[in-house]
């Protein structure tokens, strides 16, 4: 980084000398002050939990306004890309290469990614130690993670050909991994990969398909899962994107980063939102309910969130919610369930709430996961799995964030500091004296 131009100048009250540190502009949002010398300066660290205001990397891959309710995949906005911007692959391409691709670079990608989605005929012994009720986001840290004990040839980090490997085998093996960790869940063989099928139609076959009962592709409903998970692909520095680079920034290998991104994800502030949000729907149970749930909300004592609302970047409408309800309207039209009393349900949810006070001030609106989950019922998901696709999707994003992490020059292994409240140093007394 060295575009700084103008400087911030930190001076101390106690009569310290004071300090001037360079400031850096991206190419848009907000600048940032380069703090990296106040320590070795001053004896002093910042204190940010939660990371209220620290860029921990500098990105060129996404760029979310909060303010404005705008997100751009390598600078383009979501809703074009979901919209006009062809299929779920086509962003991954965009997201790992920076720019879109032409029809011989996207024929070649598909086709690359569709030779590797079968995985390595052992890991059917992984699933088979797991627990038939085994939450599916368990399965998948394990069985992601395994990925490195089969795949030796893509582990050099250092190696860009190794790292491209990696990234393409990660995209092309979840699906199949999901559908597999739902198939072992209800007892059913697993389905191989068909590789004359789109992405999400393939994926789509491997869940629903059995040995008797071919699947019977439906272009609305795979076109509806392609949408989730272009809306899914990625959200610039989130707990589980920073997860996956700060495992990386020690040297781990992709599979074990991508697992450590699972295991944030699955948490209900993050991913878990999606199936907290249907699971609420169903307890709220109908529109009579909803003032007393807003009641509980709004009681701090309470514990009980809005699940599906509120984002730490966006202050204003999610643009991944807006499409996710327009999805919504089109997968229920397409199964005639337009009466979809949960879906109602969630309307009047969300124009109580953008009318109340409580919502209203602290600009909380909602976020990609308030719909996306009743979108994901009507295509047969079960809501256990819902937070397994925000994986499946997510899988390109944080690999691409992790190639990019790796690529970087200034990239250190990450190691935040503390301030301690504990103790100062004391003897161990011996146990008749504690
Ligand atoms: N319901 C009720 N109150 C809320 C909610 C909510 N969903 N979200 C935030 N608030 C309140 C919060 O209590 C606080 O109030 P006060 O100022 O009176 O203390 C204020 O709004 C600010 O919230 P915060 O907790 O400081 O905000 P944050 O940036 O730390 O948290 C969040 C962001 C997403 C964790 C939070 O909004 C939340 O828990 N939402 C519900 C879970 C959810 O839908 N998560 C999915 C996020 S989008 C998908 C993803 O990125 O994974």
């Amino acid at each position: 980084m060295t575009n700084s131009e103008t400087k911030a100048t930190l001076s101390f009250s106690d009569g310290s000398p004071s300090l001037e540190m360079p400031i850096y502009k991206g190419s848009i949002g907000p600048d940032v002050i380069d703090i990296r010398k106040l320590y070795g300066s001053t004896g002093m660290f910042t204190y940010d939990p939660g990371f209220m205001s620290t860029a921990a990397c500098n990105s060129s891959i996404t760029y979310i306004d909060g303010d404005k309710g705008e997100l751009l995949y390598r600078g383009y906005p979501i809703e074009q890309l979901a919209v006009n911007g062809g299929d779920f692959l086509e962003t991954c391409y965009l997201l790992l290469n920076g720019e879109l691709p032409n029809a011989a670079e996207k024929a070649n990608f598909v086709s690359t990614v569709t030779r590797h989605t079968m995985v390595h005929e052992q890991m059917q012994f992984f699933f088979r130690g797991f627990r038939r009720d085994a939450h599916p986001m368990s399965v998948l840290v394990g069985t992601v993670g395994a990925l490195a004990s089969f795949y030796h040839d893509s582990l050099d980090i250092n190696d860009e050909r190794h790292r491209e490997v990696s990234a393409i085998r990660l995209i092309a093996k979840m699906p199949t991994l999901v559908a597999m960790a739902y198939k072992y869940s209800i007892g059913q063989p697993f389905v191989y990969p068909r590789n004359d099928l789109s992405y999400s139609a393939n994926f789509m076959h491997m869940m629903f398909s059995t040995p008797c009962e071919e699947y019977k592709v439906n272009e609305v409903l795979v076109r509806a899962l392609d949408r989730i998970l272009i809306l899914h692909a990625d959200h610039e520095q989130n707990a589980s994107t920073s997860t996956v680079r700060l495992a990386g920034s020690s040297g781990a290998n992709p599979f074990a980063c991508i697992a450590a991104g699972i295991a944030c994800l699955w948490g209900p502030a993050h991913g878990g939102a999606n199936e907290a949000a249907l699971s609420m729907l169903e307890e709220i149970g109908s529109v009579d309910n909803i003032p007393e749930f807003i009641a509980q909300v709004k009681d701090k004592n309470s514990g009980v969130k809005l699940m599906g609302f509120g984002h730490r970047v966006y202050k204003n409408y999610d643009p991944r919610a807006k499409l996710m309800r327009e999805t919504c309207y089109e997968v229920l039209n397409e199964l005639g369930l337009q009466d979809d009393p949960l879906f109602k349900l969630a309307m009047e949810l969300e124009r109580i709430a953008l009318e109340d006070e409580y919502f209203v001030s602290r600009k909380l609106y909602p976020n990609v996961d308030f719909y996306s989950g009743i979108v994901q019922r009507a295509l047969g998901i079960p809501t256990a799995l819902f937070t397994g696709i925000f994986a499946l999707a997510r899988t390109v994003g944080w690999i691409s964030q992790w190639k990019e992490m790796i690529s970087d020059p200034e990239q250190k292994i990450g190691r935040p500091r503390q301030l301690f409240v504990g103790s100062p140093r004391r003897d161990v007394p011996a146990m008749d004296k504690r």
